[in-house]
């Protein structure tokens, strides 16, 4: 099975190219944050998001994930994303949701010609020797304009539309700083990824440059 691993910071792109090399490949994929967001999502609708015992009860929730069940459009909010960041910084849960991560492929290993797996660590931890890696960045700006654009909101006033942007630079900001500075499997890039960044050039362009390095050209 070949294996493409996928890393980046928030908004970079990562899981639209994701999403489209699967696609073009026929390959299985998964949105490793989901995972993360999940988790989050649980604790926050069974009002745990604040208990001293957040660790205990993430790893609980995580234990009983269903990969199955994991609809990406109620998990979207920059609330769950931000507990998602949060509780990424603990050890055991990353334990518990790494072995889902890699049962997930090993599962898929007969029936798919292959696997993309986007996320964090997957180039260092999840699938250290994937056949491609890829680490995807892009300017802070950028990166909010693109949420922004996915929120698709229609702002009466311009000073709405630029107070929701200086919102979202922060809270993307505040997400890599966690992301990157965790001392269990911090979001950096694996030595031996490609790092693109796509601050100037769209999601097709990203698929070009992409399966270019895969096919050799
Ligand atoms: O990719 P995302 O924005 O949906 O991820 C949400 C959070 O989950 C991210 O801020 C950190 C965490 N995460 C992680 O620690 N490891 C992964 N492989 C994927 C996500």
């Amino acid at each position: 099975m070949i294996e493409i691993a996928i890393d980046g910071t928030a908004a970079s792109g990562k899981g639209t190219l994701a999403k489209k090399l699967a696609k073009k490949y026929g390959f299985v994929h998964l949105d490793t944050g989901l995972l993360y967001r999940k988790v989050a999502n649980e604790l926050i609708i069974n009002k745990k998001d604040t208990s001293s015992n957040l660790a205990y009860h993430s790893c609980e929730i995580a234990r009983n994930l269903n990969l199955l069940e994991l609809n990406k459009k109620e998990l979207r909010s920059e609330e769950t994303a931000k507990l998602a960041s949060f509780i990424a910084t603990y050890t055991k849960l990353r334990e518990i949701l790494n072995s889902k991560q890699k049962e997930f492929v090993a599962n898929n290993k007969t029936k798919f010609p292959g696997c993309v797996l986007d996320g964090r660590d997957i180039g260092t931890k999840i699938l250290p020797n994937a056949d491609f890696k890829f680490f995807i960045d892009a300017s802070i700006d950028i990166r909010a304009k693109r949420r922004l654009l996915e929120k698709n909101i229609s702002f009466l006033h311009e000073n709405d539309e630029k107070c929701m942007l200086h919102s979202l630079i922060i809270e993307i900001s505040e997400r890599d700083k966690l992301d990157s500075s965790r001392k269990t499997s911090p979001l950096v890039p694996a030595n031996d990824a490609h790092v693109i960044d796509t601050s100037f050039i769209d999601a097709e362009e990203l698929l070009l440059k992409v399966t270019k390095i895969i096919e050799g050209i």
